[in-house]
């Protein structure tokens, strides 16, 4: 395993480092997770290593904090850092937030957690924050030794993280990453941005949630022609090493393969580590998966609202996103909801509104029956 530095913090931690979010259903009882394979997976991965644990108050219905902190018992706790959240929906003013962090130690079996995490905040919800006094609250339990570093998870624009990463005193950042996600959400831009401010980013959705575990037959091609042999994991996760303002990426295992496979990886990478060759590979890569999108809607929302409610971005969204990666539509959660709240297609009465607003000029209604049937 290799250890790199958490920036302006100055401390070390594993290259890898284990999300909780993704363990596995158990087949049967009251518990959603298989509680004893989930713990042998994170003793695993410890033993291997890992020193950095990321769960959230949410995950897997709640339960993820409890059985991370059964498998934090006979002397793991020692051995990790543990990031943790709080999400806005749980908390509404000071005494909420006091309560709220006492049952995440109580359900860790801690006295303390490293990283604290507002979870998955834009700026809406970082205003929200800020007007229930969560930045003094985070101040004061880092004070109190309950917390150890004041952190943010982030899901939105670029300019929004460029707003809140200025805003407060963080010690760390989370930020959804990958050779896909460059120009999305804080992007490039925004990882270069925490490298200025010397806060230590760490990494989640680096194998785009297992989408880019498996390359399409064009990116593959890609892959195999080059001299040296390498999984589409162990590029993908090499590619994030590559870059030096990254301190962990996170990723989610279900299985004991997957963790010894990801051990392995990150053995072997390190910042600065890729050549020219390796990296005009993961351009051509890039590329190669850009080039099966279906349809050029940007998500700009100019063709909304629909006159007749049909989520014509989102189904464009879903359309390219399983042209990329892959995947059955007849699993696809963002599909069914259409299907279920009447947004989908099959309620286009081709009016032509859309058409006249989209600054892309695009075929909405022709490619709008298009998607729809592929979908069925
Ligand atoms: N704060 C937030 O808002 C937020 C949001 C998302 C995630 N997170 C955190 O970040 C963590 C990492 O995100 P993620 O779970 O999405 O990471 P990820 O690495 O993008 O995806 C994990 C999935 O990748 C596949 N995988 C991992 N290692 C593999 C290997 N060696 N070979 C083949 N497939 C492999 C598995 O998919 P299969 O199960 O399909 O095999 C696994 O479930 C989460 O667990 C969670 O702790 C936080």
């Amino acid at each position: 395993m290799k250890y790199r530095t958490f920036g302006k913090l100055g401390i070390q931690g594993s290259a890898f480092g284990l999300g909780c979010m993704r363990f596995n259903g158990a087949a049967s009882g009251d518990s959603i997770i298989d509680e004893q394979k989930a713990i042998s997976l994170i003793r695993r991965a410890i033993d291997g290593g890992v020193t950095y644990i990321d769960t959230a108050y949410v995950y897997l219905d709640k339960t993820s904090e409890i059985v991370l902190g059964k498998a934090l018992l006979d002397g793991y706790r020692d051995k990790v850092t543990i990031a943790t959240k709080m999400p806005s929906e749980a908390v509404h003013d000071r005494a909420s937030m006091e309560e709220l962090l006492a049952t995440e130690l109580k359900k860790l079996q801690t006295d303390h957690i490293d990283f604290y995490l507002m979870h998955g905040i834009n700026k809406e919800k970082w205003e929200y924050f800020k007007s229930i006094g969560a930045p003094q609250f985070f101040d004061d339990m880092k004070k109190e030794g309950k917390i150890r570093y004041k952190c943010f998870s982030f899901h939105g624009p670029y300019e929004e993280f460029e707003y809140i990463i200025n805003d407060y005193d963080w010690d760390m950042v989370q930020i959804q990453y990958n050779f896909m996600d460059v120009e999305n959400q804080a992007g490039t831009k925004g990882l270069e941005l925490a490298g200025k401010l010397g806060i230590p980013v760490v990494i989640m959705e680096g194998l785009l949630g297992g989408r880019l575990a498996n390359a399409p037959d064009n990116v593959q091609a890609l892959y195999d022609a080059f001299p040296v042999k390498r999984s589409p994991v162990e590029w993908a996760f090499r590619w994030l090493c590559n870059h030096p303002e990254i301190a962990t990426v996170l990723s989610g295992c279900n299985e004991a393969e997957q963790i010894d496979d990801n051990l392995r990886i990150f053995d072997t990478v390190e910042a600065g580590i890729m050549s020219e060759e390796e990296l005009k590979l993961m351009d051509d890569v890039r590329e190669a998966y850009i080039s099966r999108t279906k349809i050029g809607c940007t998500g700009c929302r100019y063709c909304m609202p629909c006159p007749n409610g049909v989520n014509i971005p989102g189904i464009f969204s879903v359309w390219n996103n399983l042209s990329l990666y892959g995947g059955d539509p007849h699993q696809n959660g963002q599909i069914r909801r259409m299907k279920e709240n009447g947004s989908g297609a099959d309620q286009c009465i081709g009016c032509g509104a859309c058409e006249a607003a989209c600054p892309q000029h695009l075929s909405i209604i022709e490619n709008l029956q298009v998607a729809w049937n592929e979908f069925a």
